[in-house]
Order: structure tokens, then C-alpha cells, then sequence
């Protein structure tokens, strides 16, 4: 994606390494919100300005998720040899981190305190809360606003070590580019990490809980409400929601990558296992907390997508009822996606055409009842 004059213009970030000042395509920290049926969005019409809020309420649910996470996977990245051979320290430079849709920036700050030898960028479309004034950022850590989708080809060519992405993409409008430009600012030899986790319930088997309606067997109001969320980002347009299911192969398409590594995490939404780890128990409880709150996140995009809004606060409630009582929820899992490619030692191969149209029909993240064989739902 080529730079627009709109965005081109380097003002001041929230906070300035020692290192890196007046960093390309970031502009004042203080972004103001736009209200949707009660919550504060991006202003930025990225996709993300219908999908979810970006205002303190979410930003701590945020913070809560990013611990559940990182306690299931046991840290904060896959392929952790990769990753701390890429930031291994060195005579010449300080290795540096780009933290693509920081959110609340928990995992830039937690990378700043795990690797205080390195220098960590975070970036978002709003204001992180860990940035704001009075907060403690770490000394190593700036944290820029942001558009990804120019900000990334902003910066100079092959200037991070690591990239890390993680559940930003409803708001990257072309994926297939953006995988581009995050080769271009790689260095060679630097580690491409993506991550996402899925609006959708698995099942022990990791077999996805369909939606089912009411009185039927295996209802559950959360998978229900779940699945009405993903219909409405469709209603509301937003396709970038399918972009995890694709990213692999646009990845083994893209010739400057190469070590391509894919994976799954389930994180439990309860304690099922007698002997289940202090660490997983912990992970599963906060993993039901965000997941309840991400359905009163959601509400507005509910609104947006054609429900009434009576109707949303009757669904999220009752979901969130279920979810406070995981003794008689039924035993499931949220997936979390993670991708570890790296950027390959030879110079940069720009992209000479855009990805194959794609179609939408195809890919089901939510899997309704009648699902089966023509749904690509992994
Ligand atoms: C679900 S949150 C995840 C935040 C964080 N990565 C985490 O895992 O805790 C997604 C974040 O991506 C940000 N985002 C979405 N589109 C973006 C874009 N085009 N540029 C920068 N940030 C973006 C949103 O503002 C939001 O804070």
C-alpha cells in the first residue's frame, strides 16, 4: 500500500525513545472517539469503525484478554527461539519490535519489560491507555496513533526485528499488501508474528459448537450471540474478518518469507481438568471475563448490523449470565490463531499484483447448524 499525502505528514507520538522521534505516519496521541449506541469508536474508517470500540472500558477488557492469552500460551509469542534469536542482543544496534493495533498496549509494555535491551513500538487507531500520561510507560517503549494501513509502509525499509499483529486485521483493508509491507520493514532474518482469536465456541474435540436456535439441542446463548455478531461485521460489510483464514497462504505466496510455522491454542472458558495447571485455571477464568465483555463490546455492531436494540441487550444479558455460571456452561474452548514467518535474507520483492479475488460465501468463522462439507471453517 503507497503512502497518501493524507497521512504522510509526521507529527509528534505520545512518547519518544531515545533512539526514535517523530516516527513516520504517527500523529498526536490524543484522538478523539465518535459515540455508537453508547460506546466511542475510531474516527478512522478503516472497518475497524464498526467493529469494535476503542475507548477505556474496552481497552481494559483488552488488558484482561492479552493476560489470558499469554498465561495459556505460556508467553507472549510462538516459536520463541525464533523470536529471541532475532532479538538477541547486539554490538551495532538495539533490536527493535513494531506492535501492530497495540489496543491497550499490555503486550508492547510486557515486550519492553521482557527485552529491556530492545526498543518496542506500539501503534493503534486510538490512544493506547498504557501510553496516556501518568501510566508508566517503560523507558524502551513509545506507542504511536496510527493507521496501519499506511503507517507500516511509512517506515523505513527493513527497520524491525519483529512484527507482531494480533486481532487488528478487521481494520487492514488489503492483507495480502499489508504482508508486503510488513516484508519491506522487516529486516532480513526479523520474525513475522500474526495472531487472532475467533468469535466461535470448540468443543473438547475442537469441533465448533454450531449455532443452534432456542429449545434445541446444544443451545447456548453465547454461540448464538456469537453468531450473530459475525453476521452483522458481513451486514456491516466488514470481510476483513475473514483475513485469518487466508493469511497462511498469501504468506507461502509471498516470496520474501519463508519458515512458515501455523498453529492453534485453545484457552478453556472454565476448569475442566482436576489437574489443570494454576496458570491455565487463571487464564480460563480471565478468558470468560473478556468474553463476556467483548459481548457488551459488540453490542453496537449488533445495532449496526439490523438487530433492535432491545433484542442486543437481551442477547449480550443472557450470554453473559450463561458465562458467569461455568459450572453448568458447557465445556468449551476460544481458538486462538498464531502464524510465525520469517522474513527471508535476500533483498525485497515488491508485489507486482494483488491477491485473487475472494470469495466470502466460502469461509464461515461462525458455523450455523446447517453447516457442513461447503464451509471452509478449519
Ligand atoms: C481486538 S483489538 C487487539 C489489541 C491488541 N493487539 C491485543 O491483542 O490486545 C484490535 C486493535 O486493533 C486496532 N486496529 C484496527 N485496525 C487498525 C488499523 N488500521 N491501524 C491501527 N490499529 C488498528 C484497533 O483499534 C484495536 O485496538
Amino acid at each position: 500500500m503507497s503512502p497518501t499525502a493524507a497521512t504522510a505528514s509526521p507529527q509528534t507520538p505520545g512518547h519518544t525513545l531515545p533512539h526514535e522521534h517523530n516516527r513516520s505516519g504517527a500523529s498526536t496521541p490524543s484522538r478523539p472517539l465518535r459515540p455508537v449506541h453508547g460506546r466511542g469508536f475510531s474516527v478512522q474508517l478503516t472497518g475497524y469503525d464498526k467493529h469494535l470500540p476503542g475507548d477505556d472500558l474496552e481497552q481494559l477488557r483488552l488488558d484482561i484478554q492479552h493476560n489470558a492469552v499469554r498465561l495459556n500460551l505460556g508467553g507472549l509469542f510462538t516459536c520463541p527461539e525464533l523470536v529471541r534469536a532475532a532479538l538477541a542482543p547486539r554490538d551495532d544496534r538495539r533490536p527493535t519490535v513494531l506492535d501492530i493495533g497495540t489496543g491497550s498496549g499490555a503486550w508492547a509494555v510486557d515486550m519492553s519489560k521482557e527485552f529491556p535491551h530492545c526498543d518496542v513500538v506500539g501503534m493503534d487507531l486510538v490512544e493506547p491507555k498504557a501510553g496516556q500520561s501518568g501510566n508508566g510507560l517503560p523507558s524502551n517503549c513509545q506507542l504511536d496513533v496510527g493507521d496501519a494501513n499506511t503507517y507500516v509502509n511509512l517506515q523505513p525499509e527493513a527497520s524491525f526485528d519483529v512484527i507482531h499483529k494480533r486481532s487488528a486485521e478487521p481494520g487492514i483493508s488489503d492483507f495480502h499488501g499489508f504482508l508486503y509491507d510488513c516484508a519491506r520493514t522487516l529486516r532480513p532474518g526479523g520474525v513475522l508474528l500474526l495472531a487472532t482469536g475467533s468469535p466461535q465456541i470448540y468443543d473438547r474435540q475442537r469441533n465448533p459448537f454450531p449455532v443452534v436456535d432456542e429449545g434445541e439441542t446444544g443451545f447456548t446463548h453465547t454461540q448464538r450471540t456469537f453468531g450473530a455478531v459475525y453476521e452483522a461485521s458481513l451486514k456491516t460489510g466488514n470481510y476483513n474478518v475473514h483475513h485469518a483464514f487466508l493469511w497462511d497462504d498469501w504468506i507461502r505466496d509471498n516470496p520474501n518469507f519463508e519458515h512458515i510455522e501455523a498453529r492453534f491454542d485453545y484457552v478453556p472458558l472454565g476448569e475442566y481438568e482436576l489437574d489443570m495447571p494454576a496458570a491455565k485455571k487463571e487464564a480460563a477464568h480471565k478468558m470468560r471475563v473478556a468474553f463476556s465483555q467483548i459481548l457488551n463490546s459488540f453490542k453496537p455492531m449488533l445495532v449496526l448490523g439490523g438487530m433492535d436494540q432491545d433484542t442486543a441487550d437481551a442477547w449480550v444479558q443472557a450470554s453473559i449470565e450463561e458465562l458467569s455460571h461455568p459450572e453448568t456452561f458447557p465445556e468449551g474452548y476460544v481458538r486462538w490463531r498464531y502464524t510465525t514467518a520469517i522474513r527471508k535474507d535476500t533483498p525485497f520483492i515488491a508485489r507486482t499484483d494483488p491477491s485473487a479475488p475472494v470469495d466470502h460465501s466460502k469461509l464461515r468463522i461462525v458455523v450455523p447448524k446447517t453447516s457442513g462439507a461447503p464451509f471452509f471453517s478449519d
